[in-house]
Parts: structure tokens; sequence; C-alpha cells
């Protein structure tokens, strides 16, 4: 495998930065929750790595469809648990997931009508919101849904 002049490396050859890195404050301390969302943040990275193979033919709007619908999917599954578990806060919950899917929304709409789209800048308002979700929204869900956890 051959890297790209100008694709960013880690230093392993051919693997190009990831688009989200995992930072510990992430961790909720409930194992399976931290895998989920770790596994969230594989995905989004194995999709934009994607998107960086030359001739792969995934564009920018590929790349964004397929990020909304992982992200939404995972958003269901808790709003799921939520829902029928009759949860106190689930409609701010709820509200917080509507916000990103907006967000995300937007910049594909954006992107469409012929707007350039930055990102590193999109990854860094994603690893923005998604450290403060986890650690508010999430972290209240988790203790209720597993308070001995
Ligand atoms: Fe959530």
């Amino acid at each position: 495998m051959t890297e790209t002049p100008d694709s960013p490396s880690n230093g392993r050859e051919g693997t190009p930065l990831p688009l989200l890195a995992w930072k510990s404050e992430y961790s909720l301390g409930i194992p399976a929750v931290d895998h989920e969302h770790r596994e969230l943040f594989e995905l989004i990275n194995d999709l934009h790595a994607t998107l960086l193979v030359p001739g792969s033919g995934t564009t920018v709007m590929d790349f964004l469809g397929e990020l909304f619908s992982k992200i939404s999917s995972h958003f269901a599954l808790e709003e799921k648990l939520m829902r029928d578990g009759g949860y106190a806060d689930f409609a701010a919950h709820k509200s917080d997931h509507e916000r990103l899917l907006d967000e995300i929304r937007d910049l594909m709409d954006d992107y469409e009508d012929g707007g350039y789209v930055d990102l590193n800048r999109f990854a860094a308002d994603l690893e923005r919101w998604f450290s403060v979700h986890f650690s508010t929204h999430d972290a209240a869900l988790h203790r209720w849904s597993a308070p001995s956890a």
C-alpha cells in the first residue's frame, strides 16, 4: 500500500490520521457503553479513511450520508431504551440528538447547494458535541439504566 503525498499520516504507512480522536475523558466507566461509543468513532473514522482513498469513488456526500445513518442508528437505540423504560429526561436527551442530526443535514444541504465543507472543522464540531453529550446526557442515562455500574 502506498501513501499519497498529501494525505496526513500517523507514521504507519498508508494509514491516514483518524478524523476523530478518542479521549479518555469520553469514557463513562461503563464498559458496554464506552465500547459502543468507541465503535461509533471507529465507524466514522473508517468512513473517513474510505473517503481519502484515491479512486474509491466515495464522495463527500456519500461520507456525510453514511455518517448520518450510523449516528442516527446509535441514537435510535438509546431513544428506544429511554422510551421503553419511561426515562424522565427523554425529551431533552432526544432533542440534543436532533440538534446534531439537524447540523449534519444542514451541512449536507449546503454541500449540495455547492458550498464547501471543511471536514476538519466539522470533525472539531463533532468532537465537541460528543464530548459534551457523553458527559452529560449519556452519563445521566446510563446512571439511570445501570445504577449499580
Ligand atoms: Fe445520547
